[in-house]
């Protein structure tokens, strides 16, 4: 199918149905976010994919009253790493060597020389590490659109909430926004059918030749 078309299918879908997506098709949404580039590959976020109804209804009473929360099919929390670890720098060339057997030698010089994240401090780290989370975002949605599933990226939410009724500082993570995947009703989604905003490309755009 064309790329194009699919951007053009997908929307921020503000009511949804509460049908169930196939396994399948959630898989290869999560593979997609598995296959996206983060800087120096690092993957410093969770996904989690919650399906149970009855914490999607706390999440919607303590932390986010939007209705695709409680309305959607699974509802994918994405939540950053607010730091790295040694540990985690640790984990990661562990599974350096284990996919592409560089040889200490070159995991000891490639580690010296992207540890340059480490001068940023505590608040730009976690910005930094956010950033790299949205990049899954726009994956997700373009692959759930090629799917003809449906998603609204949520940023509007109680993140002090959200992150202790996941207990994710305690895992050293923040929840960056969450991504509801479902099948649009039509008479909630007041968004289906409108027009796409978007600027003239030209406005976007300066090409300098
Ligand atoms: C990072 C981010 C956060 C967003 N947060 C919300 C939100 O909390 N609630 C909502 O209804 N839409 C939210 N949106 C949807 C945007 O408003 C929507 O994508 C934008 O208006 C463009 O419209 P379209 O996605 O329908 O093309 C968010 C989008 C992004 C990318």
């Amino acid at each position: 199918m064309n790329l194009i078309e699919d951007l053009n299918w997908r929307h921020a879908c503000k009511g949804m149905n509460g049908n169930k997506i196939p396994q399948q098709t959630v898989e290869k949404i999560l593979e997609s976010i598995n296959l996206t580039p983060t800087s120096l590959g690092l993957q410093a976020y969770k996904v989690l994919v919650i399906e149970n109804e009855e914490l999607k209804q706390r999440i919607y009473n303590e932390a986010c009253q939007q209705q695709p929360v409680t309305g959607c099919s699974h509802l994918l929390v994405f939540a950053s790493y607010t730091q790295i670890t040694d540990e985690y720098l640790d984990e990661y060339f562990e599974l350096i060597s284990r996919k592409r057997n560089p040889g200490k030698e070159w995991c000891d010089k490639y580690r010296k020389k992207i540890e340059f994240f480490r001068e940023k401090n505590y608040n730009d780290m976690e910005g930094w590490l956010a950033k790299q989370t949205y990049i899954a975002l726009g994956v997700a949605c373009t692959v759930a659109a090629n799917e003809r599933i449906d998603t609204v990226p949520v940023e509007g939410f109680d993140k002090e909430a959200l992150n202790s009724i996941l207990n994710l500082p305690e895992q050293g993570l923040s929840a960056t926004f969450i991504l509801p995947l479902g099948y649009k009703d039509p008479n909630l989604d007041w968004m289906n059918k409108q027009p796409k905003v978007r600027k003239d490309l030209q406005d976007l755009v300066e090409v300098i030749k």
